[in-house]
């Protein structure tokens, strides 16, 4: 039986600020050493990361591996890992498995799959229209990652799920205190988000969080449903907040040599950016619920795995075919046709809309910065110029 490789000194899980140039020298590391390799964990001790497409997507379907935190390695401080509460005291899409993971993302992918999606598209694109036009009114400089990226998503989610638009100011308040450090905050904010979610719920509301009201199993709380609410709209701000980032930089780079604003382009754009500058760098975390063989090497019970999203996206040898920017498996993202319906609403609208928008600032001088843990990258500033 062999041992995975333990690389000392490599730490994937580290606060860094680069440009967007400059890739995470992490993931080639990782890479270079195996197909799973053993890091030190955040928490303490060791986590197993897998660096392979194949067995990535074996583990992503493996049942031995769970997503409840109460499998953790026993020790492991919550707050340190970034976990949320166990399965039984908060079940959540993230945190169930099996049976009772899949009765309930029976009840939302109805509501998030691609034909419910596509009836969107327009109500998508006005959004984007209405706040670009806003932040062009005054024909200066704007950063797009203060004024667009954030607003833009929880604006279309809020609209989706039913919740009055007033409330925006509020969400993304409180989407950005979910990443602070200060103790209590992302308590706070849970239930500030999880409190805002409740207004999609009234009796006069038609959106999504009353239709999910109404599609959850019998036995789910009034408080386990407005956490459903909660998940869906911070995952979905979270990671298409970064993804806007990268995507808009990337489709100004080129100005004024812009390819042609057909739907094939735009949509290749779109998965090739998220397939190098994946939002979610790595999975969440899974734990093994059992002693487990993988890669011939021997995993204890509750040893803590993780997939290197953007090491196996981003491998030169990597062989054609879809990548892992969603996931895989049962828990593959429940909003990647919203996200990506998002993203190619933007550059859309940017290309008819703003055809003379343009950077500020060369695009080799855009940085990009974590914040540590599981988080990716976000652009730290997007100086564009709407009307060029
Ligand atoms: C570019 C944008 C997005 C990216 C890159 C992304 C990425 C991911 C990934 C990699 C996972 C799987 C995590 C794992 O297996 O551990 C996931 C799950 C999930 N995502 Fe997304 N996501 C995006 C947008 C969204 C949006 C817009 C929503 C909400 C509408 C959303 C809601 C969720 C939820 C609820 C899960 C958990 C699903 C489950 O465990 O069954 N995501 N996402």
């Amino acid at each position: 039986m062999l041992n995975a490789p333990y690389l000392k000194g490599i730490d994937p899980f580290a606060a860094a600020v680069r440009s967007i140039t400059e890739p995470d020298p992490v993931h080639a590391a990782l890479r270079a050493a195996g197909p799973l390799v053993q890091v030190d964990a955040p928490a303490g001790g060791r986590a197993w990361i897998v660096t392979d497409n194949a067995l990535a997507r074996e583990v992503l379907l493996d049942p031995r591996i769970s997503k409840d935190p109460a499998c953790a390695p026993p020790g492991w401080d919550r707050y340190t890992a970034g976990l949320e509460q166990t399965a039984a005291e908060q079940p959540s899409l993230t945190t169930l498995d099996g049976p009772e993971h899949a009765e309930l993302r029976r009840a939302h992918a109805p509501l998030l799959n691609a034909q419910r999606i596509h009836e969107q598209s327009d109500r998508i694109h006005a959004i984007a229209r209405k706040l670009l036009t806003e932040l062009a009114a005054d024909r200066t400089e704007t950063d797009l990652m203060a004024g667009f990226t954030t607003r833009y998503p929880l604006t279309v989610l809020l609209d989706l799920l039913g919740i009055p638009l007033d409330h925006v100011d509020q969400a993304a308040d409180a989407c950005g205190q979910m990443l602070s450090n200060q103790p209590g905050a992302q308590g706070s904010a849970i239930a500030a988000l999880a409190e805002l979610a409740a207004s999609g719920l009234g009796d006069n509301r038609q959106g999504l969080a009353a239709e999910l009201r109404d599609r959850v199993p019998a036995h789910t709380t009034q408080e386990q449903l407005r956490y459903h609410l909660f998940a869906l709209i911070f995952a979905g701000q979270l990671t298409t907040d970064a993804a806007l980032g990268t995507l808009i930089a990337h489709a100004l780079a080129d100005r004024p040599h812009q390819p042609p604003a057909d739907e094939v382009s735009i949509d290749e754009l779109v998965r090739e950016t998220l397939r190098q500058h994946p939002p979610a760098p790595f999975t969440l975390w899974r734990f093994t619920t059992t002693e487990i063989e993988l890669a011939g090497t021997r995993l204890p019970s509750r040893a803590p795995v993780l997939v290197d999203i953007q090491g196996i996206n981003t491998d030169p040898a990597r062989s054609p075919g879809p990548d892992l920017a969603f996931g895989a498996g049962p828990h593959f993202c429940i909003g990647a046709q919203l996200a990506l319906l998002e993203l190619r609403a933007v550059t859309t609208v940017l290309r008819t809309d703003f055809p003379r928008a343009c950077l500020a600032i060369p695009f080799t001088e855009l940085q990009q910065a974590t914040t540590g843990g599981l988080q990716g990258s976000r652009l730290t500033a997007l100086p564009v110029t709407l009307h060029g």
